[in-house]
């Protein structure tokens, strides 16, 4: 076997892009990283000039739905979607069947992932009852070669503050001990917040507006997202636990984060792709495939996410990449279907788009907005901060780590097509998109 040359890309990096030549040896390590390599005998030359390399990125929010789920997704298809993105790492919630809340569930978890190549996955593990928390405990400090190898695998907490896909709500009554937990034990926590009673209580008062899919935004309002990261916040102050808000989504959100970074609290948070590009005006177009939990907000909430990625607030973009089939989003009362869309092969490139100043989708319903992002933004946002927040032990492009390399085409323009991508689900929100920016080839 030959050692692999990669001549004449752009390395991107914190801060900066250099024209880079690197040197990939026999064993997969990166030996060299330079302006210029000169032609080296043993080595297979990769013409990749005009093209940027990344470490493979991390996506440090999936549902790949395996075990219990297969019909929408397996770790293989989405593995293989990831890749084809130029995702490398991602983080897979608990809400899978069973829910991955035990040992035995994880062991499970992590004895499939093992199988799949190229794609490093970990695991968040549930809490929704006390029994949980015992095993959360064993977990971290158990002292067993089985559990620390487990513990590897494991990239914290997910919790619920209310439900959604696998019915995962957290008892109330055992979150500031959750919260306490993760600060003792430096776990790091994360949750999907929602207030519970708010929701019910929409739910209610809108029983009796006709239940067509714009709907889904009303039931689960922007006030009822606040309420709940302004209380996981209070708690984060109380108890010092390092808290981050998953997939957040509104204004009102943001500020809250804002505040807490202002205050020095360990808070962080990503929002996901659908958020940064869709809102409420695409459910003409998308009907339930545009229905997810926390679910499509009025441009104003997006473009202040766009801000909080301007000025730092936001610390991650994850995909939420949530596979259902076209059959369970089509069947019945709009209302009923299932929460989530799939995201995480179309993520890097629609942020490419905006890197290279052309909006994906010009012509949909939701106009585009003076969102801008660089090549050394989506580096810290999809791979440095995840990396860092989750402690995921993801090789950076760097001498001596394994080489683990997105080669990506920025000027390559493609459509975006369910039937052409990887997912098992075969669909996606972004169907018929112009991007532009392409993953030519992975080295995982
Ligand atoms: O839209 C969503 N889908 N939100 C969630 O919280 C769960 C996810 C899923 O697993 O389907
Ligand atoms: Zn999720």
């Amino acid at each position: 076997m030959k050692k692999t040359l990669l001549r004449g890309g752009s390395v991107v990096s914190e801060g900066e892009m250099k024209p880079r030549d690197v040197l990939i040896g026999t064993n997969g390590i990166i030996e060299a990283i330079q302006p210029l390599i000169q032609d080296h005998k043993d080595a297979d030359i990769v013409d990749v000039s005009g093209k940027l390399l990344f470490p493979l990125l991390i996506d440090c929010h999936v549902h790949f739905r395996e075990p219990g789920m297969e019909e929408k997704a397996t770790m293989q298809t989405e593995a293989a979607a990831a890749l084809s993105g130029g995702v490398g790492l991602v983080c897979d919630m608990p809400n899978t069947i069973p829910p991955c809340v035990t040992i035995a569930a994880l062991a499970d978890k992590v004895r499939r992932a093992e199988k799949i190549s190229g794609c490093t996955l970990k695991f968040f593990f549930g809490v929704t009852e006390a029994i949980h928390l015992v095993t959360l405990k064993d977990l971290w400090t158990g002292t067993s070669l089985e559990l620390k190898r487990l513990k590897n695998h494991c990239c914290g907490v997910k919790l619920y503050l209310d439900h959604s896909t696998g019915d995962q709500k957290v008892d109330g009554g055992i979150v500031e001990e959750i919260f306490r937990t993760c600060a003792e034990l430096k776990i790091p926590l994360v949750a999907h917040c929602e207030d519970s009673e708010m929701n019910e209580k929409a739910l209610q008062e809108n029983v009796a507006s006709p239940q067509t899919i714009d709907l889904h935004s009303k039931n689960r309002s922007p006030e009822s997202e606040a309420t709940s990261i302004e209380y996981a916040i209070s708690l984060a102050r109380k108890t010092g636990a390092a808290f981050h808000v998953a997939h957040l989504s509104t204004k009102q959100g943001i500020e809250l984060v804002r505040a807490a970074k202002k205050e020095k609290l360990p808070v962080t948070c990503e929002v996901a792709p659908h958020h940064l590009f869709l809102t409420t005006d695409d459910y003409v177009t998308l009907g339930t495939f545009g229905k997810m939990n926390p679910p499509l907000r009025s441009s104003e909430h997006r473009d202040a996410l766009w801000a909080g990625i301007i000025d730092g607030t936001v610390d991650c973009i994850a995909t939420d990449h949530a596979p259902h089939t076209i059959a369970e989003k089509e069947s019945g009362e709009p209302l009923k279907a299932p929460s989530g869309v799939p995201g995480v092969e179309t993520m890097l490139s629609l942020l490419l788009s905006v890197a290279s100043g052309k909006w994906p989708n010009e012509n949909s319903k939701t106009k585009k907005t003076n969102a801008k992002i660089s090549y050394h933004d989506i580096l810290r946002l999809c791979f440095t901060n995840p990396n860092r927040i989750f402690s995921l032990g993801a090789s950076s492009l760097a001498v001596k780590n394994p080489a683990r390399i997105a080669i990506i085409d920025p000027m390559q323009e493609w459509l975006i097509e369910g039937k052409s991508l990887h997912s098992k689900c075969g669909w996606t929100p972004f169907e018929g998109w112009k991007v532009s920016g392409k993953v030519a080839r992975t080295i995982a």
